[in-house]
């Protein structure tokens, strides 16, 4: 239309032009002045009569573009109206719908309070009601003899080859079995085999594989160095989770056929499946089998525990750690009742669910974190998106506990009144306030030192400072250690998650805030992971960046993979920060990006996606602690700056616990 009407006023200017030159001509123009002009005005006519096509054929095109609007508009609408439909169809038939309404439940066991009761203790006597004695008597209940598998013929077995592929030994192999039999907590199954492999001398593979997986469990997949080294003690281990799934079948009416097909879709669910994986998405996917056995959601929680618990360590594990009552639900553990807990105390800090309090000197010195109710309500209904869970931090923290570890902090009680939660745990100094506090008076000291000291003292010899932080990060790599050892990691390491507790006149470094810690499967050795927790720019390059190839580009950084990462390495990178945190008194970079200059030069330009300009520049943690001045590099050995290199380098490359508890380092520690 612009078009149309643009042409039109330059046609209608065209045209006064020639109407102003008309009337302005005399009869004594020249000849050739009136030949031109009738040239003009003959071309004036063509002109005119063109510009006339030219409007009809405008007029046209208008129409045909009103046309084509409306017919779009209302393809458009009709195209809305369609996917409005669609939405509210899957909002109406929510996949997630049924196991939603399930889990918000009264019938969900771990949602019928904020602290449900805790997992009832499994029955200690081997003593069953016997059914067909029509009496109320309880009678004990005989196992079957077990079969003695005493010839140990294995020619007609073909699983004796994938037993020598494995190098178990056959006797060892057998007696194990025999053991379990004996002790009547293996699947029946087993039992069937056994008996199989008695009479007809043999199993096929088939059988075989059946059989080494109902001994060892998974573990014979991915932990085959263990079971080879022990074939009894891993055979025991798998007895005990053999157990836990006798004894809680027992408590439902599942079969073990039923749980057989249930527990092999929760393995395929979790091995798929990179962590966190959502509780909800498994309970999608065993739709269709929970219809196929008749299992309820209720009694799959029943057997496993809490969904989320299962999602993250697998059916075995659940299964074990539920039957051994170490289970944490989604929801606050039991509510210790100890009405004797004060509430109120110096406000030493502010977590995102309320303040947390000083309790000074009572029980040894303890402080409380206040969970508002009405915080922690938002949460579990979805309506904060926060990443952190207190329910989720309670249970990690109890189970912390439960296994122990000296560079943890104790988790005390949890307790509640109308308004909040109120989470008690051992008492610290947090490490962040005591650089700010300390730091600048040991530089003082120090520099009055290095004064009478040759150049370059401080590159071999710690300040007290260091020797001070030393003596606390030994700890503080302990405990992240134990972490991993048990396959958890914490994701939110630095120093405000970090405390130093005064012990036997000894300064004890420890972790505290397990919020966003997480649990990973036996077959998860390297602890992949996806998304992104945690505090930024503490956090790794590779979690910053995951599954954001786009925005690590604008970045200018380059990483080996987007899609997924190794969070125990994610803590090491988080711990080289809050080693130079504690060193330095200053933050190490503002960005995760080759454009924030400290970043590509404490990184070595390792992550740049242009590192040539780099390749002959001084770069490098010590070359950035110089440019902070004297009070900071004067105050980092080079052992030091060679441990957070370690650590703060692309995955690949970086350090585990294990190795930089080696380091050099820490060898005033270690002897
Ligand atoms: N056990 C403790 N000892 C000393 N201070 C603590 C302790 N627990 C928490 N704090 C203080 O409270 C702050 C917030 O607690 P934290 O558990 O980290 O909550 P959030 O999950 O909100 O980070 C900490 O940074 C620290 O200053
Ligand atoms: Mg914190």
């Amino acid at each position: 239309m612009d078009l149309a009407l643009g042409s039109n006023s330059r046609l209608f200017q065209s045209i006064r032009q020639r109407q102003h030159y008309t009337c302005g001509l005399t009869t004594e123009e020249s000849r050739e002045q009136i030949e031109e002009l009738c040239s003009v005005s003959s071309n004036f006519e063509s002109q005119q009569a063109f510009g006339k096509d030219l409007t009809s054929k405008f007029e046209a095109a208008r129409t045909r573009w009103k046309l084509l609007k409306q017919q779009g508009l209302r393809y458009a609408s009709k195209k809305l109206e369609e996917a409005n439909e669609k939405i509210t169809s899957i909002r109406t038939v929510n996949k997630y719908a049924d196991a939603l309404d399930y889990l918000n439940s009264k019938k969900n066991p771990f949602q019928t309070c904020m602290f449900p009761a805790q997992n009832p203790k499994p029955p200690t006597t081997q003593s069953f009601a016997s059914g067909e004695s029509g009496s109320s008597e309880r009678c004990l209940y005989v196992p079957p003899v077990p079969p003695k598998l005493l010839s140990y013929d294995w020619k007609h077995c073909e699983f004796a080859k994938r037993i020598d592929e494995l190098e178990i030994p056959r006797k060892a192999f057998i007696n194990s079995i025999e053991k379990l039999i004996v002790e009547c907590t293996v699947h029946p199954t087993a039992q069937q085999l056994c008996r199989k492999w008695k009479t007809d001398r043999g199993l096929d593979s088939k059988e075989g594989e059946l059989l080494l997986y109902l001994v060892f469990g998974r573990a014979y997949e991915w932990n085959l160095e263990s079971i080879l080294m022990d074939v009894e003690v891993a055979m025991r281990s798998h007895a005990k989770v053999q157990e836990a799934i006798q004894s809680q079948l027992e408590r439902t009416s599942i079969s073990y056929d039923a749980y057989d097909l249930l527990e092999r879709e929760i393995w395929t669910f979790c091995e798929n499946t990179v962590a966190p994986r959502k509780a909800l998405d498994l309970v999608y996917q065993m739709k269709p089998v929970l219809e196929q056995t008749g299992v309820s959601i209720e009694d799959l929680c029943n057997v496993f525990g809490p969904p989320k618990h299962l999602v993250q360590v697998g059916p075995h594990q659940a299964i074990l750690d539920f039957y051994q009552g170490k289970t944490f639900v989604e929801d606050f553990m039991p509510l210790d009742e100890k009405s004797e807990w004060p509430t109120v105390g110096d406000h030493l800090g502010d977590s995102h669910w309320g303040p947390v309090r000083d309790l000074g000197d009572f029980n040894g010195g303890v402080i409380v974190k206040v969970i508002k109710r009405n915080k922690y309500e938002r949460r579990a209904n979805g309506l904060d998106k926060w990443n952190d869970d207190p329910a989720s931090e309670v249970a990690m923290h109890r189970y912390l506990t439960s296994i122990g570890h000296p560079n943890l902090v104790r988790f005390e009680a949890v307790t509640m009144d109308n308004l909040n939660v109120y989470y008690y745990q051992e008492r610290g100094v947090e490490l962040f306030s005591t650089v700010k506090r300390h730091r600048e008076r040991f530089w003082d000291q120090w520099k009055k030192t290095l004064e009478d000291k040759p150049d370059g003292y401080h590159l071999d010899n710690k300040s007290p400072w260091e020797q001070r932080m030393c003596k606390v990060f030994y700890g503080i790599f302990q405990g992240v250690a134990f972490l991993h050892q048990n396959r958890i990691a914490h994701r939110d390491l630095k120093l405000e998650n970090m405390v130093a507790v005064h012990s036997e006149g000894q300064l004890v470094g420890k972790l505290i805030d397990f919020g966003v810690a997480l649990q990973y499967g036996e077959w998860e050795s390297d602890m992949r992971n996806h998304g992104k927790v945690g505090t930024y720019p503490f956090m790794s390059p590779e979690m910053c960046y995951n599954m954001r190839a786009m925005k690590a580009a604008k970045a200018e950084i380059v990483i080996s993979d987007y899609q997924t990462y190794d969070a125990a390495l994610n803590d090491a990178w988080t711990l080289g920060h809050a080693l130079w945190g504690y060193a330095m008194g200053v933050l190490l970079w503002n960005d995760i990006a080759s454009t924030d200059v400290r970043f590509t030069i404490a990184t070595r330009a390792k992550f740049s996606s242009n590192p040539s300009p780099w390749r002959f520049k001084q770069i490098g943690l010590r070359y950035l602690a110089k440019r902070y001045g004297k009070s900071r590099t004067s105050m980092c050995t080079e052992n030091l700056i060679d441990l957070m290199e370690r650590l703060l380098c692309p995955e690949e490359e970086r350090w585990t616990m294990e190795a930089c508890l080696e380091h050099p380092w820490f060898d005033d520690i270690r002897f």
